[in-house]
C-alpha cells in the first residue's frame, strides 16, 4: 500500500491555464492538412478549419497556441501570408523537408483559427533573418486600432478590429536554427528588437526571450544577467529522445528497457526547472519573469516511409505516461513556469491528434490533456506519495508521480501517474483539510506500446475507474502502465 499524503489545507502557486499549451508550426501535415484543409476541401470544414479538429480542441479546452514555428519562424516573413492567397508569395520551407510553403495559411488564418477554439494565440516573431522594422509592423498589424499604416493595410484585408495579442516571441532557438548567436550577442539583440514591439491601445504585450535548451544554463544567465528588465518570459526547449539525434528510437517498436530510459529521461524536466529557476532567481526573486518550456515532448525517428522532414510519429500508452509525468511537473512548478507547448497540435511529434485524409483519431497524449484540464486556473495543493524505484539500473524511476489541486468551487483533483509497466498499485489517500463526500475517477491504461490507428481507434480511451471514499481520504487501485485522474467534491 502507498499512502497518499494531500495537504488541501497548504495551498501553493495558481496552476496558470498555459501550462496546458500546444505548439503548431509550418511542419509537415501540422498546419496544412492536419488543421487547414480549406473551404473547397472535401474534408468536412468551418470557414477552411477541419471540423472534427476543431471540436476536438474545443473539448480539451486548448488554452493557448504557439505559431508559426520552431525553426521555422526565424523565416517567416508575415507580409507574404496576407492579402489575396492567389497573389501570396511562395517559398521554400528549407527546415522542413524543403516543400513549398505558399502561404495560404497566414496571419488571417492564424487568428480565425484561435477564435474558432477560443484560445489565445502566442505569435513568434522573426529576429533570426528578419528586421526590427519587419517585427514591429507585425504588432502595429494584428493590435494597432487607430490610424497607421499597418491599420490601415489590415483593414484592406478584410479585418477592421484589431486582434488581442499578449504573448509575443522575440526569436526561436537563436542559439541554433534562429541564427546561431552567442548568448551576449543575442542578448543585445533581443533587447534592440523588444524595443519595437509595443503596447496599441489596451493590448499589452507579454514579451518572452528566446531561452536555453536543455543544461545550456550559461545562457540562461546571460539572458537574465542582461535582459531581465526587458522580459515578460523566457523559453525552454527539452524534448524526450530516448536514443541518440542520429538513432531516436521508434515511437512504436521498443522494449520495457527503451520504455523506462524514455521515462527516466523525461524526469529530467525537473531537474532543468529546478537549476534554471534557481538562476532566474538570482536576478527575479520575485518571480516576475515567466519560465516558458514552449517545446517539449518525445522526439522518436519517423514512422517508416513517412517523409524524414515531416517528424511524423505514432504516439502510446508510452507517450501518454511521458505527457502525464511533465504535466504533473509543471504543476508542481507552477509558481515559475507559467506556460509550457507541447510540440506539436497534429501529426508531429508528440501530437494530441493524427490524420489521414477525412480520417482523425486521438491519441493517449490527447487523453491525457483531455483529463488534465481540471488544473487549468486551480491552486496547487502540497502533496506527497510514497513510491519505489523501478527498472533497470542505468534508468531507474520512482513508479508513482502525482500532483493535486483545488479550483474555484471547492473540487479537489488529484492525478497519478504509474510507471510501473507490469504491477498496479494500491494507494492510500490521505486528505488534511478536506472531507470528500464523492469521487469521480477516470484512467488512461494499456500495454506500453498500445496506441490508437485508423483502423482501431479507440484501442486507447478514457475508462471509469472504482475509489472508495474512507474516513480521512480514499482507497484506489491504479492499473500499470497508467495515467489516472479523480476528483473529490
Ligand atoms: O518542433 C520541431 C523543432 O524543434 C522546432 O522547429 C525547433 O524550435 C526545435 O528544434
Amino acid at each position: 500500500m502507498n499512502n497518499y499524503i494531500v495537504n488541501v489545507n497548504k495551498r501553493k502557486s495558481q496552476i496558470s491555464k498555459h501550462i496546458y499549451g500546444h505548439f503548431s508550426e509550418h511542419l509537415g501535415r501540422c498546419i496544412y492538412e492536419g488543421i487547414w484543409v480549406g473551404q473547397d476541401s472535401n474534408i468536412p470544414n468551418k470557414n477552411g478549419y477541419r471540423t472534427d479538429v476543431l471540436e476536438a480542441l474545443k473539448k480539451m479546452k486548448l488554452p493557448v497556441l504557439r505559431w508559426p514555428g520552431g525553426c521555422f519562424a526565424d523565416e517567416y516573413h508575415w507580409k507574404d501570408g496576407i492579402g489575396p492567397v492567389e497573389t501570396r508569395k511562395k517559398m521554400i520551407n528549407t527546415n522542413w523537408g524543403g516543400v513549398v510553403e505558399d502561404n495560404s495559411f497566414g496571419t488571417h488564418e492564424f487568428m480565425g483559427l484561435c477564435e474558432e477554439i477560443g484560445c489565445e494565440p502566442y505569435i513568434n516573431g522573426n529576429l533570426g533573418s528578419g528586421t526590427v522594422q519587419e517585427m514591429a509592423e507585425w504588432v502595429e498589424y494584428m493590435t494597432f486600432d487607430g490610424v497607421s499604416p499597418m491599420a490601415k493595410l489590415r483593414e484592406q484585408n478584410g479585418r477592421k478590429e484589431p486582434w488581442a495579442v499578449k504573448y509575443f516571441g522575440i526569436g526561436n532557438e537563436n542559439w541554433g536554427c534562429g541564427g546561431n548567436m552567442r548568448a551576449e550577442y543575442y542578448a543585445d539583440e533581443y533587447r534592440r528588437y523588444q524595443s519595437y514591439v509595443k503596447n496599441y491601445s489596451n493590448n499589452k504585450i507579454y514579451k518572452i526571450a528566446c531561452g536555453p535548451s536543455d543544461h545550456n544554463y550559461e545562457w540562461m544567465d546571460v539572458l537574465m544577467k542582461n535582459a531581465t528588465q526587458f522580459m515578460d518570459g523566457i523559453s525552454l526547449h527539452y524534448y524526450t529522445v530516448p536514443g541518440t539525434w542520429e538513432k531516436k528510437g521508434s515511437a512504436t517498436n521498443f522494449d520495457t528497457e527503451e520504455y523506462y530510459r524514455t521515462l527516466s529521461k523525461t524526469m529530467y524536466m525537473d531537474e532543468l526547472i529546478t537549476k534554471h529557476s534557481a538562476i532566474m532567481d538570482k536576478y527575479d526573486k520575485e518571480k516576475r519573469v515567466g519560465l516558458l518550456v514552449d517545446e517539449w515532448g518525445t522526439w522518436f525517428d519517423v514512422e517508416p516511409g513517412t517523409n524524414p522532414g515531416f517528424l511524423f510519429q505514432q504516439n502510446t500508452m508510452r507517450d501518454a505516461l511521458v505527457a502525464g509525468l511533465n504535466l504533473n511537473i509543471f504543476n508542481k512548478h507552477s509558481d515559475r513556469v507559467h506556460m509550457a507547448n507541447i510540440a506539436q497540435l497534429v501529426n508531429v511529434l508528440q501530437a494530441v491528434i493524427l490524420t489521414e485524409g477525412d480520417k482523425m483519431i486521438l491519441t493517449p497524449t490527447y487523453h491525457v490533456f483531455d483529463m488534465f484540464s481540471v488544473h487549468q486556473e486551480s491552486t496547487l495543493v502540497d502533496s506527497f506519495i510514497d513510491s519505489t524505484m523501478i527498472g533497470p539500473d542505468d534508468w531507474k524511476i520512482n513508479d508513482l508521480h502525482e500532483s493535486a489541486s483545488i479550483d474555484a468551487d471547492g473540487k479537489v483533483h488529484v492525478t497519478i501517474c504509474n510507471a510501473d509497466e507490469s504491477n498496479s498499485k494500491d494507494i492510500n489517500g490521505i486528505f488534511n483539510g478536506f472531507n470528500a463526500k464523492t469521487s469521480v475517477a477516470k484512467v488512461v491504461t494499456g500495454a506500453m506500446n498500445a496506441h490508437n490507428t485508423f483502423e482501431n481507434s479507440n484501442a486507447v480511451c478514457v475508462k471509469d475507474l472504482a475509489v472508495s471514499i474512507t474516513d480521512n481520504g480514499f482507497k484506489v487501485t491504479v492499473p500499470p502502465c497508467s495515467v489516472t485522474r479523480i476528483t473529490f467534491e
